[in-house]
């Protein structure tokens, strides 16, 4: 199949494009920088914010099948205000601008990634697909984040004659994630500056990103549509990992703090999610996909790379 990959330099999408073309398809890399593009059958250049230049890119690549791994969360360490609002440019107005070139080129699928971790906290400790999403979380910058990633699903799914298929993926860990051992994570489990939360309640699902990329890849070689949760086997209350998460890496145990104080410590997101994030359950994405995780638990991985 032609196949044009946005986001072919980020670390689900370069592994992706390469997978891709050693199972035979004709890949695309939609790129901002040439310099920086993976070897590709195609390289087209475009900044996804810029409308013109999108549908121009897409257009000469001619794809059967377009693939969405956009983010600007690579800032987060240095500037997380701008890694999310510029996130959230990518979910709307550039998955816009991909649908409308995806659709003026004449393809007839695009898979886009989202995540699994926007549910609000309600219901049982690990949650399906239908589950509402925390748009109206108490924090104005996820609640921003959340509404963005809505918009991109939205827009995915619009109109059959672009069969759209929405990949909500746990939280990554391994080479290049936050939670590798030089990640935004990583670092500050080593630094001893992230403290445990009193309970520990808030589920994490995982997802190694080579599972990312196999999921990538059984969601284009197939017809499913709709939103799919891709994560391990097993959701993690955090007093469960991110003790197991610092002994892997050699870090100091985590000292607990009373969980009033989390937010302020930790700040809102973190804080979320080590007390009151709810687990994705991913077993419409084994039925739709044939697809399972290699890496089936965090136990076996996370901290190690
Ligand atoms: N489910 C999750 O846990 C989850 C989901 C998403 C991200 N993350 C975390 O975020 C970090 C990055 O992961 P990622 O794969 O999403 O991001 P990434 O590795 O930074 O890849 C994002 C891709 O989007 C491209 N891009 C950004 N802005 C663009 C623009 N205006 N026009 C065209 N292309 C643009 C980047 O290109 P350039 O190389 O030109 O910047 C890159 O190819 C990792 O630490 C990961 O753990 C986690």
């Amino acid at each position: 199949m032609r196949i044009l990959v946005a986001g072919a330099t980020g670390v689900v999408g370069r592994p992706l494009v390469g997978t891709l073309r050693a199972r035979g398809h004709e890949v695309s890399a939609l790129v901002r920088e040439e310099s920086r593009a993976p070897d590709a059958d195609r390289v087209v250049v475009a900044d996804a914010l810029d409308r013109e230049a999108v549908l121009s890119a897409v257009s000469a690549a001619r794809p059967e099948v377009v693939v969405h791994q956009l983010s600007a969360l690579r800032l987060l360490r240095d500037d997380p205000p701008e890694a999310f609002a510029r996130t959230a440019r990518l979910r709307t107005e550039g998955t816009a601008h991909l649908v409308e070139a995806a659709r003026a080129a004449g393809a007839r699928r695009l898979v886009a990634q989202s995540i699994a971790f926007a549910a609000a906290p309600a219901g049982p400790a690990v949650l399906d697909e239908d589950a509402p999403l925390y748009a109206d979380a108490p924090d104005p910058g996820w609640a921003a984040t959340v509404r963005a990633v809505a918009e991109l699903e939205r827009l995915t799914l619009s109109g059959d004659d672009l069969g759209g298929l929405v990949l909500r993926y746990g939280t990554l860990y391994g080479p290049g994630t936050a939670y590798a051992r030089d990640g935004g994570t990583g670092q500050r489990v080593l630094a001893g500056k992230l403290p445990l939360p009193e309970g520990g309640a808030g589920i994490t699902s995982f997802l190694h990103v080579e599972d990312a990329v196999g999921a990538a890849v059984a969601a284009v070689e197939s017809a499913a549509t709709g939103v799919l949760h891709l994560a391990d086997d097993e959701p993690a209350p955090a007093a469960q990992w991110l003790p197991q998460y610092a002994r892997a890496l050699g870090a100091p145990p985590p000292r607990t703090i009373p969980a009033a104080m989390a937010p302020r410590l930790l700040g809102w997101f973190m804080a979320h999610q080590l007390t009151a994030a709810r687990g994705a359950a991913a077993d419409r994405a084994r039925a739709a996909l044939g697809w399972k995780p290699l890496r089936p638990s965090w136990r076996d991985g996370l901290g190690q790379e």
